[in-house]
């Protein structure tokens, strides 16, 4: 079993066996969050998906507090080096075998600055294998015709995980159609509510994925959904 603890925006806890994750832990500052940043004792690895403040967030605290690998671009990669974390650099359509899993890093269409202004690579999602089950964490995103290749490749997922808040990303009505090229089991939004630009109804999601008989979930901040 896998299981997936949503803390807000794009953050998830991602726990398996005998490993524990974090994906883009932005936490300090993000009010919906359920978490602190020091809570974090025992973790592996955080994943960051792109440069931005609001994915990146804490991972360099929780990093240093819990020994975490970092795994991101190479320039994400570098620049928590600098902070001084351990960190394994990737980039786009590669990926690599950890103790935890496998990560590949696949394609978004966004920016990467850095918090402060650094050019921090390109934005990527993240097809994580872990205790056998595929999770596809989108990173910030608009719809990309190649989410099928996605599926084709790397497939089948058994998670989605889909930014709907629009205007820095897919809205829902591009997150349904998402749904519809990556064709996995089941379908969890998330990238929304937290600022007032990116306020939508998650439940609309649920529904219009639901209406093409396919599965959404709608997972509330602090809430888990487990991959049995
Ligand atoms: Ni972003
Ligand atoms: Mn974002």
């Amino acid at each position: 079993m896998v299981n997936l603890r949503f803390h807000g925006h794009s953050c998830w806890e991602i726990e398996g066996k005998s490993h524990r994750l974090l994906i883009d832990p932005f936490i300090t500052g993000n009010q919906l969050s359920d978490v602190k940043a020091d809570s974090f004792k025992k973790l592996d690895a955080i994943l960051i998906t792109h440069g931005h403040a609001d994915h990146v967030g804490d991972s360099i605290e929780i990093a240093k507090n819990t020994g975490a690998l970092i795994v991101s671009n190479y320039e994400i990669a570098n620049y928590c080096m600098k902070r001084g974390c351990t960190a394994h650099p990737l980039h786009i359509g590669g990926g690599n075998t950890f103790p935890f899993g496998h990560v590949k890093l696949t394609i978004a269409h966004h920016g990467s600055t850095g918090p402060g202004g650094e050019a921090l690579g390109n934005p990527a999602g993240i097809v994580l294998t872990m205790d056998g089950k595929k999770i596809y964490h989108a990173g910030d995103t608009a719809l990309f015709l190649d989410m099928k290749l996605i599926a084709e490749m790397y497939g089948p997922l058994d998670v989605a995980l889909l930014p709907i808040g629009d205007n820095f990303t897919m809205g829902i009505k591009e997150a349904v159609k998402a749904t519809e090229f990556l064709d996995a089991k089941i379908n969890i939004p998330m990238h929304y509510d937290t600022f007032p630009y990116i306020e939508v109804d998650p439940k609309d999601f649920i529904e219009k994925v639901e209406a093409q008989s396919r599965k959404a979930k709608l997972v509330a901040v602090g809430e888990s959904y487990s991959l049995e």
